[in-house]
């Protein structure tokens, strides 16, 4: 066994601050019931953490390992995930009048979507603890990222997912050999079929934000959105949020780079898009409350944006305020059109999630939220080949 550089040091509950070892396998902080979050000594961490260091090592997004949560390299399961172009977004920063707009597509990574992420980190450290089985309750894409990494470590999984998942995924996940159940109703009545699973079944429930390693994995998105930018925060990142890891994860990377002195204390903005037919962080965020609302009869054919509730609810919102951002809604004709805007414009066929992204830029630009000379970043999380039948009736007119 050869050692990583990790410095990951404890576990601490995001409500309370309450810190626990991470020499045990942890999900949620077991007083608050509410997300643990890796911890990590930065001191340590950014004597080897170094811009020139960074260029010499491997091409995907265990590079950044001093503040990854695993110790041994050879629990590391990786396909390959992340370094993901971040792309200038020449033809359509014109239409939308913002003067420096890019895309991070994530599209390009191992199962088509920044989940590859979440689940590289979270199934090797499953692995490092010695875990066997693994289940999980998804809208899709993170099941199939999960069933992935789990035939790539040998070990077993079982998805949950709401029957009407798009169909790419349910296949994918047969593929990979995992064990599929779908679920008649909502991703959170997924979770609880799942949270009954893994009682039953001794299996470790890795839904998102209730064990604390997936979002470590989305940490390295907003790493390299810095590093591409040659080492600059933007003003703003745009990104289309159902569960909300990986604004919490960009979150964590830039709160760890200005620690580590790396980058100087400037914050993005930081954007939560909602679908309409699904927007209980944005529903919250504009009533100022501290924790959203179980969404009623969520309905959108962005399948990531169907989540009803977020556990990480508060942690969003805090980063919304400190972050001087906000949370916009977009219908799921905007986001098609969106979709049409980046394919057309672009060569970039986006997931609707990406293509709510686009529309939710213009809106900003439009109330001035966003300004003509601001340096913008929009997520693009994953890809449209996963959602052929949603698009359908945007693009193929049988
Ligand atoms: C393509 C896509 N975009 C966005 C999301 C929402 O991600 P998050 O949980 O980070 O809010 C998902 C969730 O499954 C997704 O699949």
């Amino acid at each position: 066994m050869t050692k990583t550089l990790s410095t990951f040091n404890f576990l601490e509950c995001s409500l309370t601050g309450e810190k626990f070892s991470n020499d045990i396998a942890r999900r949620l902080s077991p007083n608050s019931e509410k997300p643990l979050l890796a911890r990590y000594d930065l001191e340590k961490a950014k004597q080897t953490f170094t811009k020139n260091n960074l260029i010499k090592r491997r091409n995907d997004m265990w590079r950044y390992e001093e503040i990854l949560p695993v110790f041994e390299n050879e629990n590391i399961v990786s396909l390959g995930e992340g370094n993901t172009p971040l792309m200038s977004m020449n033809n359509i920063s014109n239409i939308l009048d913002i003067d420096n707009l890019y895309v991070k597509d994530e599209s390009n990574n191992p199962t088509g979507s920044f989940r590859a992420r979440g689940l590289s980190a979270a199934v090797s450290k499953a692995k490092e603890y010695g875990i066997k089985g693994i289940v999980m309750p998804s809208a899709g894409n993170a099941a199939g990222a999960m069933s992935a990494y789990a035939a790539k470590s040998k070990i077993t999984a079982n998805v949950f997912m709401p029957k009407d998942a798009p169909i790419s995924n349910k296949m994918e996940c047969i593929a990979f050999g995992a064990k599929v159940d779908l679920v008649d109703g909502y991703i959170s009545d997924a979770g609880k079929a799942s949270a009954i699973a893994a009682e039953k079944n001794n299996l470790f429930d890795i839904s998102t934000l209730k064990e604390p390693y997936r979002v470590e994995g989305k940490k390295t998105m907003g790493i390299e959105i810095i590093q591409q930018l040659n080492w600059e925060v933007p003003d703003v990142i745009i990104y289309p949020t159902g569960g909300g890891t990986g604004i919490v994860g960009i979150w964590q990377a830039i709160d760890e780079l200005s620690e580590m002195g790396i980058i100087d204390n400037k914050k993005p903005k930081m954007i939560c898009v909602q679908a309409e037919g699904c927007s209980p962080l944005v529903d919250a965020f504009e009533k100022h409350q501290q924790f959203a609302k179980p969404f009623k009869n969520p309905e959108t054919l962005a399948a990531g944006m169907r989540v009803p509730m977020a556990v990480g609810d508060f942690i969003i919102f805090d980063i919304l305020k400190k972050s001087g951002g906000t949370a916009i809604r977009i219908s799921d004709d905007e986001m098609l059109n969106g979709v049409s805007l980046l394919a057309s414009e672009e060569g970039i066929f986006a997931a609707p999630e990406g293509g709510a992204v686009v529309s939710a830029t213009i809106k900003l630009r439009e109330n001035n939220i966003i300004q003509k000379s601001d340096k913008v970043v929009m997520v693009n999380t994953g890809s449209a080949y996963k959602y052929l039948n949603a698009m359908q009736k945007k693009f193929w007119d049988d």
